[in-house]
């Protein structure tokens, strides 16, 4: 393009620009077809690199003049309410006033239970919902056809894993154990918390969908007497000082020897009374807990005869229960914002 050519297409662009002013278009259209990257007159001073220095300053300044004329006229025509004292409206004024929401109770839960084990130094893990068999059983010490694995009746899904076996929704958080265990070397400290899934009819207690809290510790040296330490440092922590614990024998298969944990009653200071959250025992079931099992270390390539850990489990919903005062587990899945909002 030379000179005379540049000079003509911006002559051109400059009685495009007074038609659509005199047409009354719209100064968004204008900004748009003349001021915007892919506008005429962009298009139209990029050419000008193919120019010399004096013909790139002539022509760039005619070109700016026209482009201060467009933004000009268009800062004068705008629409914009903010600028159009015209109109009525004033985007300056309050809004009406939202209402503030705030976390679940069961999310609230389980921050505070988290904060609490961070405290005793385990640090948080996450693993995956739809799980497969070997992490959600077979690593954990349940082999195919072991009757503990009709305690935890699930949903499977269609999707195969490369052994042909089914994923499933995970029954509980301790697939997280063998996960962490098996990407990381001990020392380990660590929490997983998050839902998991049983085929379980809804009740004041049970629900198909509910939330654990994990944690396991796996060292040299571990001692039944770490396990009881920690949780009851952590149940002071959570319920108060007074709270106490104790344990019972139990039966899960991946721990040996596994245990029962018990909490004294929060809502009543005495084991005769009748508290209806306890039925007077004066105790509540809170935590399945035990020593990690030799063949649960074996599954992650760690030597049993080396490392000895411990683990423990319990459900968020119970611990959600006892600190808002609520004796019905459906509450908090039924979303009635008379009962949340005074959580
Ligand atoms: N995973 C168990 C369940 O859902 C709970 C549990 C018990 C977890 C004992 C543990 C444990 O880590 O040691 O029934």
């Amino acid at each position: 393009m030379n000179k005379q050519e540049w000079l003509e297409k911006l002559s051109a662009l400059r009685n495009e620009f007074e038609k659509a002013a005199a047409e009354k278009k719209s100064s968004q259209d204008i900004e748009r077809d003349f001021l915007s990257k892919k506008g005429g007159l962009a298009l139209l001073l990029r050419d000008l690199s193919a120019f010399s220095i004096e013909e790139k300053k002539e022509l760039g300044s005619l070109g700016n003049d026209f482009k201060k004329k467009v933004a000009e006229y268009c800062a004068e025509n705008s629409s914009n309410p903010v600028s159009d004292k015209k109109s009525d409206l004033d985007i300056t004024l309050c809004g009406h006033p939202y209402p503030k929401g705030h976390s679940h109770p069961i999310i609230i839960t389980m921050e505070k239970i988290i904060s609490s084990m961070n405290k005793l130094g385990f640090s948080l893990e996450y693993g995956p919902l739809a799980e497969r068999d070997y992490y959600n059983f077979e690593a954990l010490n349940f082999p195919p056809d072991h009757p503990a694995r009709d305690m935890q009746d699930t949903f499977y899904l269609n999707q195969k894993d490369e052994k042909g076996i089914n994923y499933l929704l995970r029954t509980h958080t301790s697939p997280v154990q063998i996960r962490v265990m098996q990407s990381k070397k001990p020392p380990l400290r660590v929490i997983s918390a998050g839902k998991v899934f049983r085929s379980e009819a809804v009740d004041a207690s049970h629900s198909f969908v509910f939330h654990q809290l994990e944690g396991f510790c796996a060292d040299k040296n571990i001692s039944m007497s770490d396990l009881k330490w920690t949780l009851e440092s952590f149940i002071k922590d959570m319920f108060g000082s007074a709270a106490k614990i104790r344990f019972s024998p139990s039966y899960f298969p991946f721990v040996e020897p596994g245990a029962g944990v018990e909490v004294s009653c929060v809502f009543c200071s005495s084991s005769k009374g009748k508290c209806p959250v306890c039925k007077g025992t004066g105790w509540l079931e809170m935590l399945g807990a035990g020593m990690i099992h030799p063949e649960v270390f074996k599954a992650c390539g760690y030597n049993p005869d080396e490392i000895s850990g411990f683990a423990f489990g319990a459900g968020i919903e119970r611990f959600a229960m006892l600190l808002y005062g609520i004796s019905d587990m459906r509450q908090l899945y039924e979303n009635d914002l008379r009962i949340l909002k005074n959580l």
